[in-house]
């Protein structure tokens, strides 16, 4: 039985929503000191959406599967719900990823809630500045 469910390789092998996102809403950045692999998710949000989100990863396959199926389930949803995504439910979404592999995909779902994390307090500065 292969390792990888098809849904990881296509994932792997054609990543959507590659690169960075210029005068980006958010950025969250996450690392495992463990593997060395790093993401950096970049969002820009409109009426409380994800409306964009690119990620640039430098890691392995699953995390580059998993960076982008994240890109991919966050498009269009809402903040609140983006935060609500798990690792298990990220993972799922491929196919289920091996137990050695679990970590990358909780690195997806921190990367993306760290985004959404600064520019929740991006916001919150801007308008305690505007008051
Ligand atoms: Fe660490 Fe995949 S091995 S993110």
């Amino acid at each position: 039985m292969p390792i990888y469910s098809d849904k990881v390789m296509d994932h792997f092998m054609n990543p959507r929503n590659v690169g960075e996102i210029e005068n980006p809403d958010g950025i969250g950045e996450v690392g495992n000191p463990i593997c060395g692999d790093m993401m950096t998710f970049y969002i820009k949000v409109k009426d409380d959406r994800i409306d964009d989100v690119k990620f640039k990863t430098f890691g392995c396959g699953a995390a580059i599967a998993v960076s982008s199926m994240v890109t991919e389930m966050a498009k269009g949803k809402t903040l609140d719900e983006v935060m609500k995504f798990t690792p298990e439910l990220v993972a799922g979404e491929l196919g289920g990823l091996p137990k050695a592999k679990f970590h990358c995909s909780n690195l997806g779902a921190q990367a993306l809630h760290k985004a959404i994390k600064n520019y929740r307090d991006k916001k919150k500065e801007k308008e305690a500045a505007s008051t």
